[in-house]
């Protein structure tokens, strides 16, 4: 997502090429993009920096969420447009295979089962490998199983963000399938390396977010303060910390970090090999709970479904 410019700055063609170069560099193999981010630009950035190199990685993209402004839907999940949101997609990253394919946000006005319908047609045509869902509820899940089976769920997942403990992890563990967790570094704030009073620029996403604003961006950097110092005793970064914490919580748990950075990229691929001991997995978890979390995570009014 932050290959492209509106979400955490602006970002050359250049330097989406060079960071695709290093996570692969570093043997980063699955990529997950979406048709919304820059329009379509995510996903032709990505698939440009992947020339010669597709055979190498585990593709994902998604599709479903309206960025036009105006528009009446924020989700279109009719089963008419996914064939030709899915050729869309396949066009701008050159390749012939989606491996996963993913409805962005459940459709409120069009019965899961039809979207996921329309989604396994392309499986039966080799178009898409697998089938995912991103942010959806048990029950939607549940529902989308008995059209097709669903390999992955994709949902903010992070110290800050435990909506999914509410039964999609519970549900992913059982069944079987990967939690795709996103924002895992909850967008910058858990790596500790956000300023301590910063006025995003209006190209950022951030500027928008609750959290990410005033006297709750102050409290929250309290909250990782407490995280950073845990990270210190174990001579590792708070990122590391945070993805480890993550990646403990079960086997079905991918993170899946952001970032444009060939530093980050190293230093959050190393966290992949950490192993937390117990007292320091209690421990971040007292110090920063859900309830503790300060602000939002969307601002009241924005109409995305909530999973
Ligand atoms: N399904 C959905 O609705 C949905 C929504 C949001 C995101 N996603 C997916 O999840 C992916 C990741 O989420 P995200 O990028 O929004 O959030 P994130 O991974 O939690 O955070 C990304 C931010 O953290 C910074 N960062 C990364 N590693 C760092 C490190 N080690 N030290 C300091 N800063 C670091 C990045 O900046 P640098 O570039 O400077 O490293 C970037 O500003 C997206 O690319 C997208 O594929 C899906």
């Amino acid at each position: 997502m932050g290959l492209v410019d509106g979400y955490y700055g602006p970002v050359s063609d250049d330097q989406a090429d060079r960071a695709v170069g290093q996570a692969l560099d570093l043997g980063i193999n699955l990529f997950d993009t979406a048709d919304s981010y820059g329009s379509g630009e995510g996903e032709r950035r990505l698939g440009h920096a992947l020339t010669g190199r597709r055979d190498q990685v585990f593709l994902a993209t998604k599709f479903g969420l309206l960025t036009e402004p105006g528009s009446d839907r924020v989700v279109d999940g009719r089963p008419g447009i996914v064939r030709s949101r899915a050729e869309d997609s396949l066009r701008r990253l050159g390749t012939d295979t989606i491996d996963l394919f993913q409805l962005h946000r459940i459709d409120p006005q069009v019965p899961v089962e039809d979207t996921v319908g329309a989604m396994a047609e392309l499986v039966g045509e080799g178009k898409v490998r697998y089938v995912g869902l991103s942010e959806a509820n048990p029950e939607q899940l549940r529902r989308a199983m008995l059209t097709h089976p669903v390999v992955s769920v994709q949902s903010e997942y992070s110290l800050f963000e435990r909506g999914v403990e509410g039964g999609v992890l519970a549900g992913c563990v059982r069944f079987g399938y990967g939690l795709l967790a996103f924002a895992p570094l909850g967008k910058g704030l858990l790596t500790g390396k956000l300023q301590q009073v910063r006025d995003f620029d209006q190209g950022d996403l951030r500027s928008k977010l609750p959290r990410f604003g005033g006297e709750h961006l102050r409290r929250n950097q309290e909250l990782v303060a407490a995280l950073t110092a845990s990270a210190d005793q174990l001579s590792i970064t708070t990122a590391q910390l945070a993805l480890a914490w993550l990646l403990s919580r079960s086997p079905a748990v991918v993170p899946i970090p952001g970032s444009t950075s060939a530093a980050h990229l190293a230093e959050n691929a190393a966290a992949a090999d950490l192993d937390l001991p117990a007292e320091v997995i209690s421990s971040i978890e007292s110090a920063i709970t859900a309830e503790s979390v300060s602000g939002d995570r969307y601002p009241a009014g924005w109409r995305l479904p909530r999973g």
